[in-house]
């Protein structure tokens, strides 16, 4: 089956980026990164592919769901479309207009729904923290890159989740020598 998959680097307190939404306090270099650039290479944007002169192999994933304030920083440096080579879709509540290769949805989770029940690779939540709390029923696996830092403050994994728990088994730990820690979970 299909699956919804949140794959997101955190620190180790849960937060995807600091308060400013920033993330320079993950490492990007390390042994890590054949996680990365390997098993995830399709999650990479287009132009981390063009730098490091690789293609998206189109095995792990082929659509891609973000919130708005995800897709913006990509905006703001002039990239209208950060991963032309999956099905992008973008949530907001209106009044945003992306580029016509993007899809703009207002119910992330009915739009999940129906992507779950057709055919094709995994789905990619790449996040971030408010839209993954309002899809946290549809998620059925979890792979968190955790990084060896605690931020303090900043944008939670789950932003607004009033509901009761979520639980998931863990089915991988993978602690790399650069410290940061790949843990995957299913969904129970
Ligand atoms: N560490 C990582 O791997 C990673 C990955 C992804 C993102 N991030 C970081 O996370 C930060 C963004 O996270 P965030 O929590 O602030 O925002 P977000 O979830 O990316 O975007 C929030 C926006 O998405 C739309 N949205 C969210 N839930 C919705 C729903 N249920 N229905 C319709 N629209 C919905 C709304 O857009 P409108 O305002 O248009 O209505 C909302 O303002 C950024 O700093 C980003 O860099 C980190």
């Amino acid at each position: 089956m299909r699956e919804l998959v949140y794959y997101v680097a955190v620190s180790v307190d849960g937060f995807i980026a600091d308060v400013d939404g920033g993330f320079d306090a993950f490492m990007v270099e390390g042994d890590h990164e054949s996680v990365v650039l390997q098993e995830y290479a399709d999650a990479l944007p287009a132009h981390a592919h063009a730098a490091l002169g690789t293609e998206p192999p189109g095995t792990r994933f082929d659509t891609v769901v973000m919130g708005w304030n995800t897709l913006r920083p990509a905006l703001d440096v002039g990239i209208a479309s950060p991963y032309p080579h999956l099905h992008q879709v973008v949530a907001s509540r209106g009044g945003r207009t992306v580029d016509p290769t993007l899809a703009l949805v207002r119910d992330p989770v009915a739009c999940v729904r129906e992507l779950k029940a057709g055919d094709g690779l995994d789905v990619w939540l790449c996040g971030g923290g408010q839209l993954a709390g309002a899809l946290l029923p549809e998620i059925d696996r979890l792979v968190l890159k955790r990084h060896p830092v605690v931020l303090g403050a900043g944008i939670p994994l789950f932003g607004g989740v009033t509901a009761g728990a979520a639980r998931f088994t863990p089915t991988r730990l993978r602690p790399f020598e650069s410290g940061v820690v790949v843990e995957e979970y299913a969904r129970r």
